[in-house]
């Protein structure tokens, strides 16, 4: 018997799949809308994956995607496999590759992907890592989806695919989440002084002033010295009207 569950159900009532510190039913589900935005980009078939595992497991599973989950978490794989049984949503065309993403993903081949979702470790490298096994699969057209950008690793993951051409911010929930197209296929990984968010962080870090005084400061400290007083008039200006 198929499921009569909808997306936008489950989305509503989310099941407790997840254990906080001290052992009781929680969930640190993606955002709504971005479980929404996700409902409404997944078709029946795609090749999606994510590092992390819950609802958003679920919710691919529902939307009939060909998915593969990488977590090591296999009590909350476990309450997966519970709701999605007396829920009748079928997990024949789901995956769970078991262990760390860092670990696993570089095992998985390279069979292409039509959605990535990293929401798994949050650390450095491990958010890098994740997004290069997984963002090379991706075919042109495809989305990356970076979980949890209040956190420093995921926001620099996000501001580096911002910078690069390669990619292009196609939704965001602010504060929380950032979902990336790929525009182009190639290598993920170019020379450092090809990428221009390297470039300019370098840049930044070797002037004294910018160490001393902060990106700002510095930066002003840079203008005056160059003595571009108009720049300087111009950004005071645009700091004042808030932009
Ligand atoms: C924020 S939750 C994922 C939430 C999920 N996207 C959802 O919508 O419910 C992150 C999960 O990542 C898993 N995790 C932690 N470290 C990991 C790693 N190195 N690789 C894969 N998954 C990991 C944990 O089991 C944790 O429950």
């Amino acid at each position: 018997m198929p499921t009569t569950l909808t997306p936008a159900e489950l989305i509503r009532e989310p099941p407790l799949v997840h254990a906080d510190g001290f052992g009781a039913p929680t969930t640190y589900q993606l955002a709504t809308r971005v479980l929404e935005y996700l409902a409404t980009v997944v078709q029946a078939g795609d090749a999606t994956l994510e590092t992390g595992e819950g609802v958003s497991t679920i919710l691919c599973a529902m939307l009939g995607a060909r998915h593969t989950c990488v977590t090591p978490n296999g009590d909350a794989v476990g309450r997966i496999r519970a709701y999605c049984d007396s829920h009748h949503i079928s997990l024949d065309h789901v995956t769970f590759a078991m262990g760390l993403s860092e670990e696993v993903l570089p095992t998985l081949g390279d069979a292409p992907l039509d959605l990535v979702v990293i929401d798994g470790s949050h650390s450095l490298p491990a958010t890098f890592i994740d997004w290069y096994y997984a963002g090379r699969r991706l075919r042109v057209g495809g989305l990356v989806v970076v979980d949890d950008v209040q956190l420093w690793p995921c926001a620099l993951l996000a501001e580096f695919l911002e910078s690069e051409p390669m990619w292009r911010e196609v939704f965001s929930e602010p504060g929380r989440t950032r979902v990336f197209e790929r525009t182009q296929p190639g290598e993920l990984i170019r020379h450092w002084q090809l990428q221009p968010l390297v470039v300019a962080e370098t840049e930044r870090r070797s002037h004294p002033m910018s160490r001393t005084l902060g990106t700002k400061a510095g930066n002003a400290w840079r203008l005056l010295r160059a003595r571009r007083y108009s720049t300087i008039l111009e950004k005071v200006r645009k700091n004042l009207q808030g932009r």
